[in-house]
């Protein structure tokens, strides 16, 4: 039977994209990025490594496209693999933004993934959604929804949610 906490948990689940970008596979950091996301009690549903055609690339920085540094995004987005993944639970875009620290990682706080891992623009190690709507959207570039597995973990009701 459901209790009031897991039908809360039910209420505010959230799903985003997050892309580790090809600095962060190329310098070996895929499962530190990923043990982090796991380690918040967040739930990976989805994971795949791809070298991005260049059609998703410039479909997931749509919004970006016309400012200065468009081109030289895509370029670098384009120059290795990536890493895609759902990330799901609670809150889950929200938690993600503030995991991976400010775009710019000279401004982002030591213990975020760019805090940590990044130096200087567009190397800023990964990508995660900005709002449900972003979500949706990035989530549809890189995965059917088919290719979604969402499940539960059986310590979670009683020790995390
Ligand atoms: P991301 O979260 O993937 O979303 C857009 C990306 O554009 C961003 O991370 C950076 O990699 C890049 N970006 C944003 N602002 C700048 C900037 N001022 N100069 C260079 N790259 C930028």
């Amino acid at each position: 039977m459901d209790s009031p906490s897991r039908w809360g948990q039910e209420r505010l689940k959230e799903r985003s994209l997050l892309m580790l970008k090809p600095e962060a596979v190329m310098r070996g950091l895929i499962g530190n990025i990923i043990t982090r996301v796991e380690n918040k009690g967040l739930n990976v549903t989805a994971l795949k490594l791809l070298k991005l055609p260049r059609e998703k690339a410039e479909a997931l920085y749509a919004p970006h496209k016309g400012k200065a540094f468009y081109d030289d995004l895509i370029r670098h987005v384009l120059s290795g693999p990536v890493v895609a993944a759902v990330v799901e639970g609670p809150h889950a875009i929200s938690h993600l933004r503030r995991m991976i620290g400010s775009t710019d990682p000279a401004e982002s706080a030591v213990g975020t993934v760019r805090g940590d891992f990044g130096l200087i623009l567009p190397k800023n190690v990964v990508h995660a959604s900005d709002s449900a709507e972003s979500a949706e959207r990035e989530i549809g570039i890189f995965f059917e929804e088919d290719e979604l597995v969402s499940y539960e973990k059986p310590t979670e009701s009683m020790y995390l949610l």
